[in-house]
């Protein structure tokens, strides 16, 4: 089964392609210096872009994954030359896949109407994807080669922490088959049943990290900035709460955490903010790291799980995969992170390794014309 798969639900456009859970190719197509001027996404801004990129980035997608189109006499033109590269590539594509929600409402509506378009025009198979879900399962993506052939035994507990979404999901194996295939679905393990344990109530991870960015006068987004600056700060120069930290759920809270941030740097003047930031950001992405695996480490108390899995943009960031890594080895689990760094941000391989999943138990879009974007789409 080949999928074509593509991913717009904020500032980056994806597309790419799989032959089952295997990835031939993934293409991102990076928004950040368009939006890093406003210090955060601009939803018309990343429409006009996603718009304008969308079809070059499926072709070369496309290319990249077939050496044999490369071959033919394309037209000059080039957008007809896009269009030409796509007409052959759907000779040997079976299912397309596009992110559904949560995001961006005109950003995903780019995908979603692309992702019809095509399932309409070459008749294709469609399913839309959920990108929380596409995240956890950004840890099963293989190479050409199948590697690395990874299992979840369950329960498993994913984290997943990105700029709009910080989870808990306890994830086990549905029972209940209402669909072909029961023997080689339970073979493999591939019927997932989620429940969310704990969440946010307020901001994402990810957006505190690019809010506190923000009021040091750094870039966008501000996760990898702060990442950069505080391994050579102090991160106790700054007391900061672990907000909900000792209550008995696993729910998050970052606005209060940005609010202390807030309140202790506002009146100082702007040579001591610059002359302490790396102080400044090591003390905040500690307090954020802090609160992240305090409720994991009560999760993985209460639940017992025999897999952890973590993933989502916050994710590619080394020092909170060093301490979940410890975190793991002292609770002796098995602890699964996207094995490379662009399959944490955004992405189009993590969607179609959702819709392969999907496509094995069958469930594809009743009909393609009403696949609707769903910003709002829960998890
Ligand atoms: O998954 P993602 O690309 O998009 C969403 O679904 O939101 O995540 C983006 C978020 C941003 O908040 C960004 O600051 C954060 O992930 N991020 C990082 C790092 N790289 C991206 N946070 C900390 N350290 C990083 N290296
Ligand atoms: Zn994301």
């Amino acid at each position: 089964m080949k999928i074509l798969a593509i991913e717009t639900s904020c500032d980056d456009t994806c597309a790419a392609v799989l032959e089952n859970d295997r990835l031939l190719s993934s293409v991102i197509s990076s928004q950040t210096d368009l939006h890093a001027k406003w210090g955060g996404v601009v939803p018309d801004i990343a429409k006009r872009a996603h718009e304008s990129r969308i079809k070059a980035v499926i072709a070369t997608a496309i290319i990249r994954s077939n050496s044999k189109i490369s071959n033919f006499q394309f037209s000059k033109n080039k957008e007809e030359k896009l269009d030409q590269i796509i007409e052959q590539g759907m000779k040997d594509i079976d299912v397309i896949v596009v992110t559904q929600g949560p995001g961006l409402a005109i950003a995903l509506g780019i995908g979603v109407n692309k992702a019809k378009e095509l399932a309409i025009k070459y008749n294709k198979k469609l399913i839309g994807v959920n990108h929380v879900e596409a995240h956890i399962l950004a840890n099963l993506i293989k190479n050409k080669k199948g590697k690395p052939e990874r299992k979840i035994e369950f329960p498993a507990l994913a984290l997943t922490v990105s700029g709009g979404h910080t989870k808990i999901v306890l994830m086990e194996q549905n029972d209940k088959f209402p669909i072909f295939n029961f023997q080689f679905l339970k073979k493999e393990n591939i019927n997932f049943k989620y429940t969310v344990v704990g969440e946010t109530l307020d901001d994402a991870a990810g957006e505190a990290l690019d809010k506190a960015a923000k009021m040091m006068g750094l870039g966008y987004p501000g996760g990898p900035i702060i990442e950069r600056l505080a391994q050579k700060g102090d991160k106790n120069f700054l007391k900061l709460p672990r907000p909900l930290s000792t209550q008995k759920n696993f729910d998050y809270s970052f606005s209060g955490l940005k609010t202390s941030f807030y309140y202790q740097i506002k009146d100082w003047p702007k040579e001591k903010i610059g002359g302490n930031l790396a102080n400044l950001s090591a003390s905040f992405q500690d307090a954020v790291f802090d609160s992240l695996l305090i409720k994991l480490k009560k999760a993985i108390e209460f639940y017992n799980p025999k897999t952890i899995l973590a993933s989502g943009g916050v994710l590619a960031n080394l020092e909170i995969r060093k301490r979940l890594r410890k975190l793991a080895k002292e609770s002796k689990t098995p602890l699964l992170m996207p094995v490379k760094k662009q399959f944490n941000t955004d992405n189009a391989a993590m969607i179609g390794i959702t819709a392969y999943y999907k496509a094995l138990r069958g469930e594809f879009a009743e009909k393609k014309e009403k696949l609707d974007r769903n910003p709002r789409l829960t998890f």
